[in-house]
Parts: C-alpha cells; sequence; structure tokens
C-alpha cells in the first residue's frame, strides 16, 4: 500500500499495481488494457473482452471464433451440480446460488495445478448463465432445461435460457453491451476480494467465490436490484421527484448514485441511459423511463450526485423482461472476466496482501483470576 492514510474504507490508498485496467484516469478515462470503453462498446463484443481480459490481447477473427465454440463447449452442468442446483430452495437469493454454485463446481472440477487458470476461467464465463438460469428455471417452471444452447454469444445463451428461446437482436446487443460494460473496473471491492484471496495462493474457484459474496452487497453489484425497487415504488416523474427529494432529507442513500473513483460522471452510464430510452420506446413503457430520468434529475440537482453503472441497467434488464432479482448476478456474468485477469495478475506477481491496522483499543489490561471478575 502507499504510505498515503487512509481517510476510511481505504479511499484515495493505491493498494497495487495492475495493467488491466484505468478508471477515471486522467487523459484516459476507463480502459481495459488500453482500450477505451467507448470503443469496446461501440465495435466490440462481450466475447472480444473477455477474451482481451484473459489472454491480454484482443482476438484475430479466427481466435474470436474459436473462443466462441471454445465457451459454448463449456456450458453443460455436471449432473452432481444440477442436482445440487434442485435442492436449493426456490427462495434463495440468485447471488447465493451463484456462490454455492461456483464452490460446488471447485469440488467438482478443481482447478489443481495453476498451469490450467485460463481453463477454469473461461470455464467460468460459460457456465454461469447456465447455473443461474438451471435453478430459476427448475424452481419457476418446473423445468429441467437443457443448457447447452447454439447461441454463439454469452448475451443470446443468457436471454436464450432465460426466455425459453432466442432473443431479438435488439435484446441480445443491448445484453452484449452491458456485459462489456460491467467486466472490469480495477480494484473494486468484489475484485480486490478476488486478489486478497488469491494472494494466499488459494485456488481460483475459492477467489471468484470470495468475490461473488463482495458482489452481493447493495453499496457494490447488488445496487441495480435496489435501485429497481426503487423506481418501481413511483408510478410518474413528479411523485418520484419528490419522493427522492423526502429521501434525501431524511439522509437515506439513493442506490445507482454516486461512486468512489469518478466525481462527475460514470462513462457506462450514457451507454445504460441509451439503451434503457430505446428499450423503453420499443416496449411502449409509460412511465419506468420517465421516473427514471426524474430521480436523476434530483440527484444532480439537489446533491451533485451521478447516476453509476447500475441505475439505467435496472431499468435496461427490467425492458428485456429480466426478473429484478437475476439483475446482480448478470454482473457477476460479467465481471467474472475482469476477476479473473486480476487472479491470473496477482499470480504473475504475488506477494502477500496483509496491511496494517491503527490500534483504537483499551491500553495494556491486568489480567483478573475468572472468580474476581465483575
Ligand atoms: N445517495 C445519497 N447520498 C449519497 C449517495 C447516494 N447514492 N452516495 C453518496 N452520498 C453522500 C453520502 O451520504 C455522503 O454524504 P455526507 O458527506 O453528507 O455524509 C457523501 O455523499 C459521501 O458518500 P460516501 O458513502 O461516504 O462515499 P463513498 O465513496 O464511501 O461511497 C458509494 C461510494 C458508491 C458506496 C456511495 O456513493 C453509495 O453508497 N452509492 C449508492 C450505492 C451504489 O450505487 N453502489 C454502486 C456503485 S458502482
Amino acid at each position: 500500500m502507499s504510505e498515503k492514510k487512509s481517510g476510511g474504507g481505504l479511499a484515495g490508498v493505491t493498494a497495487g499495481e495492475t495493467a488491466i485496467c484505468t478508471v477515471g484516469k486522467e487523459g484516459a478515462g476507463l480502459t481495459y488494457r488500453g482500450y477505451d470503453i467507448t470503443d469496446l462498446a461501440d465495435q466490440g463484443s462481450f466475447e472480444e473482452v473477455a477474451y482481451l481480459l484473459h489472454y491480454g490481447k484482443l482476438p484475430t477473427a479466427a481466435e474470436l471464433d474459436g473462443y466462441r465454440s471454445r465457451l459454448r463447449g463449456l456450458r453443460g452442468l455436471p449432473e452432481e451440480l444440477k442436482a445440487l442446483l434442485e435442492t436449493i430452495p426456490a427462495g434463495t437469493h440468485p447471488m447465493d446460488v451463484m456462490r454455492t454454485g461456483c464452490s460446488y463446481l471447485g469440488n467438482l472440477e478443481p482447478e489443481g495445478d495453476f498451469s490450467n487458470q485460463l481453463n477454469v476461467a473461461d470455464r467460468l464465463v460459460a457456465v454461469f448463465p447456465s447455473i443461474l438460469l438451471y435453478w430459476h428455471r427448475f424452481h419457476t417452471d418446473g423445468k429441467r432445461i437443457d443448457v447447452e444452447t447454439a447461441d454463439d454469444s454469452v448475451a443470446g445463451h443468457f436471454l436464450h435460457l432465460l426466455h425459453d428461446r432466442p432473443p431479438s437482436e435488439s435484446h441480445r446487443s443491448a445484453l452484449d453491451t452491458s456485459l462489456i460494460l460491467y467486466a472490469e473496473h480495477e480494484f473494486n471491492a468484489s475484485t480486490f476480494t478476488a486478489r486478497v484471496i488469491t494472494a494466499t495462493l488459494s485456488d481460483f474457484h475459492s477467489a471468484i467465490t470470495g468475490a461473488i459474496g463482495a458482489l452481493r452487497g447493495p453499496l457494490h453489484g447488488g445496487a441495480n436490484e435496489a435501485a429497481m425497487e426503487l423506481i418501481e415504488k413511483f408510478s410518474d416523474p413528479e411523485s418520484a421527484a419528490s419522493g427522492v427529494r423526502g429521501m434525501l432529507e431524511r439522509k437515506e442513500k439513493i442506490m445507482g448514485f454516486g461512486h468512489r473513483v469518478y466525481t462527475t460522471s460514470d462513462p457506462r452510464n450514457a451507454y445504460n441511459k441509451r439503451m434503457s430510452k430505446k428499450l423503453s420506446e420499443e416496449t411502449g413503457d409509460t412511465w419506468m423511463y420517465a421516473v427514471s430520468e426524474a430521480i436523476e434529475k434530483v440527484m444532480w440537482d439537489e446533491k451533485r450526485l451521478f447516476a453509476n453503472a447500475d441505475f439505467f441497467s435496472a431499468s435496461t434488464y427490467h425492458f428485456m423482461g429480466i426478473p429484478t432479482y437475476l439483475f446482480t448476478p448478470i454482473f457477476v456474468c460479467s465481471r467474472v472476466t475482469g476477476w479473473s485477469a486480476h487472479i491470473m495478475e496477482q499470480r504473475a506477481n504475488n506477494r502477500l496482501i496483509r496491511p496494517g491496522a491503527d490500534y483504537t483499543g483499551p491500553s495494556l489490561q491486568e489480567w483478573v483470576a475468572l472468580g474476581e471478575r465483575a
């Protein structure tokens, strides 16, 4: 860690080096391995981004073809994992299903030697939608679905399993863009968790399982679900504006706003907002996009707080017919690529991560025998 003392929550502290991502850096903005997020989102696909993060370079056309079919071939679930997913109660939060699914896969397909790490990384990208949606469909439709679709994208595979039919190109491409935007974000809480676990020389599945646990909370990935719950409390922009003003007066946090690193805007928001507007028009929505915009305006006017990646992704997902409780697991399906890149980077130049702490407890106390304690 740098010498600078933490102002709480390690804000402003540099906790290591990375060649994977810049977040809000002067003159660079958000980049993955030197590529600007706008180029990746405008012209790339999630599979190209996954390849870039895992293998360190953009794939050639032939490599991308090969990579798509490799991922397609890694979607299957072992019978033991299916059986386990069937026993996880229907009311479980799907992030807990992801966590358990990942951990159990680590039992069935242990990483073994670290030389196997790229295989584990690709397997997890391919298999997370299968884990989530096998469990979801089993408990909502009572069906044991075939998770091995012919879709050549993770986004298409996800939506196909969810809705039991191949998605429209509009929905597939919106989810693809969302997966690109969520893929990587430097030393955020879940990625740092993965690096801390990795630094003990633990295995890949343990690091990803821990990262899922960190992502689950509403101050991190869980914010997209919390944002949706907030939006759905209002039916028109006026009540949304006054409702959110009231929440701010009561010092409540509005999920989907603010950021530890960005100070004036989140570069991912423009994409999410545009996609939300487009899908709102396509679905004939009459209030949700307007309510979202009204909340965004109040947050800026009252607090100079801007929508982060989680706010407009909520309505975007909603317009695709995705249930709210699957929002944060989608984040997992994407961010697993960033986590994996960081696990591999940490291993390549590892040192145990073990910071110090300023002690604030009592001074040295005298031992009192058990019978003499008050
Ligand atoms: N709603 C209302 N107020 C907010 C806010 C929000 N979403 N985000 C920050 N603030 C306010 C805080 O109340 C605090 O005000 P104060 O100084 O008057 O006490 C100030 O802004 C600083 O916030 P703080 O929580 O200390 O900043 P942080 O850097 O520790 O936290 C986040 C960053 C992202 C955790 C924080 O902005 C937040 O909780 N946002 C909502 C959750 C979210 O969307 N998370 C996803 C992030 S991508």
